[in-house]
C-alpha cells in the first residue's frame, strides 16, 4: 500500500474537513451574483457590494476567499475572474454551471448531513431518485443541461456515424430529454424513442417539441420496468440511469435493453463508475455513491460490474467511447446474438 502524506503532517485531512467551506462559499458567492458583477463591473469591493446588495464587509471578504480558491485575481483593489471561472460562472454564457448552487441549498444541504444515519442503516434517507415531486429535478435540470452537453454531443456523435440511413435511438429514463435532444440535432433522420415516467412528460414535451412535427419522436410514458420499450433498436441509452437502481434491476433492466436492439446494435452506458484498483483517480464518483445511499438502492459501480452483467447478458465486452474529460465515463457494449428474441 502506497500512502505518501507524512503521518506528522495534518494537512490533508485538514483540508478535507475545509471542503465544506469552499463549496458552501462558492454556493453563496454564486448566489449573490458575486461572478456576474465581477464579469461586468469594476471589480472593486464597492461595486460588489452595491450591485450584489451585500455588506462591504460581506464583499471582501468573499471576493478575498473566491481569490484565494484560485477563481479570481486582484490587482491594485480591482478583481477579475481566473479562465474558468469566466467560462463556467458568469451567466448567461453557454455552459454555465452556476445553477449548481440551487442543488446545493435545496437539495444537498438538507441531504448530505443524513449520510451517518444512512451509513447505520445502509437505507436510503430521501427518495430522490424515483420521486414524483417534480421540483427536485426542476432544481436539478438546468446543471444537469449544462454539465451533460459535451456528453450529449458524443453520444449524439456516436448515432450520427453510424451507417444507418435511419438510425433508432431509445433512451430510457430520458429525463428532460438533453441527450434525445442532442440526437436530434445531430442525426436529422434518426428515428429517437423516449421512456420515463409520468411526471417528466412536460419537461419533454417541451424539450423535443421541435422533432415531433416530423414523426420522429416517440414518447412512452410510464414506468421502465413494465413500459414497452419497442424493438430493432440500433441504439439505446441507460444515461445516469443505472447508478439508481440495485444490481438485480441493473440486470433487468439490462436484459430488457438487448430485447430491444436489432442485433448487431448498441447499449451506451453513461455513468459515475468507480475504479476501485485506483481509488483516487475517481474521487466524484465514489462520493456519489455515498449519494446513491442516501438516495436509491444504487451505487456508483465499478467497470468490471457493468462488464461481468452485460456479457452475461448476451453483449460484446464494454469499450469506452472517448469523449470529454470529466466525472463519468460513457461504455459502449454490442448486442451479440442474431436471433430477435422480441420485447417483454
Ligand atoms: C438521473 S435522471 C437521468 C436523466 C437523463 N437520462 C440524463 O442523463 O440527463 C434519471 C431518470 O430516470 C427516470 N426514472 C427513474 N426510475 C424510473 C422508473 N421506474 N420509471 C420511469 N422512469 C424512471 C427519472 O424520472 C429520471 O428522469
Amino acid at each position: 500500500m502506497n500512502i505518501a502524506t507524512p503521518p506528522d503532517n495534518p494537512a490533508r485531512i485538514l483540508d478535507l474537513e475545509w471542503g465544506f467551506a469552499k463549496s458552501a462559499a462558492l454556493m453563496a458567492a454564486i448566489e449573490v451574483g458575486v461572478f456576474d458583477q465581477v464579469a461586468k463591473g469594476t471589480g472593486t469591493v464597492e461595486d460588489v457590494a452595491e450591485h450584489c446588495g451585500i455588506s462591504l464587509r460581506g464583499a471582501t471578504s468573499v471576493l478575498q476567499a473566491m481569490a484565494a480558491l484560485g477563481l479570481m485575481a486582484q490587482e491594485n483593489g480591482h478583481y477579475c475572474l481566473s479562465a474558468d471561472a469566466a467560462q463556467y460562472l458568469v451567466s448567461g454564457l453557454p455552459g454555465y454551471l452556476g445553477d449548481m448552487h440551487r442543488i446545493f441549498s435545496g437539495i444537498n444541504a438538507q441531504l448530505w448531513p443524513q449520510l451517518p444515519k444512512a451509513l447505520r442503516s445502509g437505507a436510503p434517507v430521501m427518495d430522490l431518485f424515483t420521486s414524483d415531486d417534480a421540483s427536485h429535478w426542476d432544481a436539478v435540470f438546468p446543471f444537469l443541461e449544462a454539465v451533460c452537453a459535451p456528453m450529449a454531443k458524443a453520444v449524439a456523435g456516436y448515432v450520427a456515424g453510424l451507417p444507418i440511413s435511419a438510425p433508432r435511438f431509445l433512451d430510457v429514463g430520458s429525463g428532460a430529454g438533453f441527450y434525445s435532444c442532442a440526437v436530434a440535432a445531430s442525426a436529422p433522420t434518426a428515428h429517437i424513442t423516449c421512456v420515463d415516467q409520468q411526471d417528466m412528460r412536460k419537461k419533454l414535451l417541451t424539450s423535443l417539441e421541435t422533432t415531433q412535427n416530423e414523426g420522429r419522436l416517440t414518447l412512452r410514458l410510464g414506468d421502465i420496468f413494465t413500459q414497452d420499450w419497442g424493438q430493432d433498436h440500433n441504439v439505446v441509452l441507460f444515461s445516469h440511469l443505472l447508478h439508481g437502481f440495485a444490481p438485480d434491476d441493473c440486470a433487468r433492466l439490462i436484459a430488457k435493453a438487448e430485447k430491444a436492439l436489432a442485433p448487431g446494435g448498441t447499449l451506451i452506458i453513461h455513468e459515475f463508475v468507480t475504479d476501485p484498483a485506483d481509488p483516487e483517480t475517481t474521487p466524484i464518483p465514489a462520493l456519489f455513491g455515498l449519494e446513491m445511499l442516501m438516495t436509491s438502492h444504487g451505487d456508483a459501480y465499478p467497470a468490471a460490474f457493468y462488464d461481468h452483467m452485460l456479457t452475461a447478458s448476451g453483449f460484446s465486452a464494454t469499450r469506452t467511447l472517448e469523449g470529454p474529460r470529466g466525472a463519468t465515463k460513457i461504455l459502449l457494449a454490442d448486442r451479440l446474438s442474431t436471433s430477435t428474441t422480441g420485447d417483454e
